[in-house]
């Protein structure tokens, strides 16, 4: 009898035979082999949401294969959900005993490096949700890893399988919108309330969470603000902290961003206004793209405005626009981005979002808290170091104190 090596990805045999897809190998238990398992690390507002739809078949070629939760009460009502499901205590027991093919990781923050970095290590393809870690010393040492592994790396930026999003990337990559002039997005409607930040012992502490807004609700648009404009060469941030909370980190931003082509941009964020606002708004030499409450316009000049103001005669002219209305809208959101990167170990696909990219937004966040500490101008790439030093002052200051097993769970639809 020979056996299948790994999964049905490379449908490989020992006797060097490629099978055609779907095609059964019996006596041998295709079944278990054939299927990805996936694990769930962390069984908190997300890791249930992402346990469900695994659970309930929507990821072709995947199912929930076991829960990790260092949390005892959580992982006992994780077993009475999923009873045919394993459940660990810690990602080293799951990882012992080889029962998974795949994790997603999500933890707090802080624990996504490691927790990924011991899962490729062990020869395991991981997909952390964001942000990547909380600070960018610890996701240079995971990317470090996932370079040198022959895993798949791959990051939860859901947001990144929105049409709007990726139609904005594909007219500014393809260069439909000339050369950026400026950037601006305004991202305010993620609203949070006392009881958000209440309802987690490690939520708002810079020992539990290592900051606010910037690591938790924003890393979704530092993402696509680099995803689509490329990353600025410096930050100045000015961030508020408990302004609308009680809480120690920050809940509302603003930050100027500089280009290396002397394109500006400025960068808002809060938890606590209402309404918000989600204006994101590219400015190019051939006009501008403006994706405002999830629809996307193109403001396209005629001619090239540098060409325009140069030679139009009339000191008052504006050049012609033509407004184009873009039909792109919505995505797959989490299960999106986890077909992609099922389909990347199944098939070879390459993925949407790949977890060595986590590090750019990561570094924006990072930017802007340190210009608020040390009240200047950062330079990119950011002192990974210095950063990391400033964040233990944070750490060895704080005054708050929370109860760490204090773990509320909410329904994260429609939070996205
Ligand atoms: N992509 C998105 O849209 C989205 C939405 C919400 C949350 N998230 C991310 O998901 C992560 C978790 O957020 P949440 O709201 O679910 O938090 P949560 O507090 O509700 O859940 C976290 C769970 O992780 C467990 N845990 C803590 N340390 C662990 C460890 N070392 N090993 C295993 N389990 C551990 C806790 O016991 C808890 O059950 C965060 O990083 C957050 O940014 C992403």
């Amino acid at each position: 009898m020979h056996r299948c090596r790994t999964f049905l990805h490379n449908r490989l045999c020992t006797n060097g035979k490629r099978h055609r897809r779907g095609w059964r190998h019996p006596p041998f238990d295709y079944q278990h082999m054939s299927e990805l398992r996936i694990a769930v690390i962390g069984y908190g507002n997300m890791g249930r949401y992402h346990a469900e739809y695994l659970s309930q078949g929507k990821i072709p070629g995947a199912v929930l294969g076991a829960i990790v939760d260092t949390n005892p009460t959580v992982l006992a009502q994780a077993k009475a959900t999923y009873s045919e499901t394993s459940v660990y205590e810690s990602t080293e027991a799951l990882l012992e005993a080889r029962g998974a093919d795949a994790v997603i990781v999500a933890t707090p923050h802080y624990y996504h490096p490691p927790l990924a970095i011991k899962a490729l290590l062990a020869g395991v393809h991981a997909l952390v949700e964001k942000p990547a870690g909380a600070y960018t010393k610890q996701i240079k040492e995971l990317n470090a890893v996932a370079a040198k592994s022959d895993k798949i790396f791959g990051i939860m930026f859901n947001q990144r399988t929105n049409a709007a999003h990726q139609k904005m990337r594909d007219l500014v990559a393809s260069g439909e919108l000339g050369e950026i002039k400026r950037v601006l997005y305004v991202i305010t409607n993620w609203t949070r309330t006392q009881a958000y930040y209440d309802s987690g012992g490690w939520r708002a502490t810079w020992e539990g969470e290592g900051g606010g807004v910037l690591l938790n609700q924003s890393p979704h648009n530092l993402d696509l603000l680099q995803w689509i404009a490329g990353m600025p060469t410096r930050v100045r941030g000015f961030c508020a902290f408990g302004k609308y909370h009680n809480i120690e980190v920050e809940d509302d931003v603003t930050a100027y961003l500089q280009y290396a082509n002397g394109a500006s941009g400025v960068f808002i964020t809060t938890t606590g206004e209402a309404p918000g606002s989600n204006l994101f708004e590219v400015v190019g030499d051939r006009g501008k793209i403006v994706l405002r409450d999830g629809g996307v316009t193109f403001h396209r000049t005629v001619e090239p405005v540098s060409k325009f103001l140069k030679e139009n005669p009339n000191g008052f002219a504006a050049p012609e626009t033509w407004v184009c209305e873009i039909n792109a809208r919505g995505g797959e959101e989490h299960i999106g981005i986890t077909k992609n990167f099922v389909n990347a170990i199944v098939n070879g696909t390459p993925l949407l979002a790949s977890g060595l990219e986590g590090i750019n937004g990561s570094e924006l966040a990072n930017a802007m808290l340190l210009s608020t500490w040390t009240d200047a101008w950062v330079d990119l790439p950011l002192d990974s170091d210095l950063y990391w030093t400033e964040l233990q002052e944070q750490i060895k200051n704080s005054s708050t104190k929370k109860d760490a097993a204090t773990q509320k769970v909410m329904s994260v639809a429609g939070t996205f």
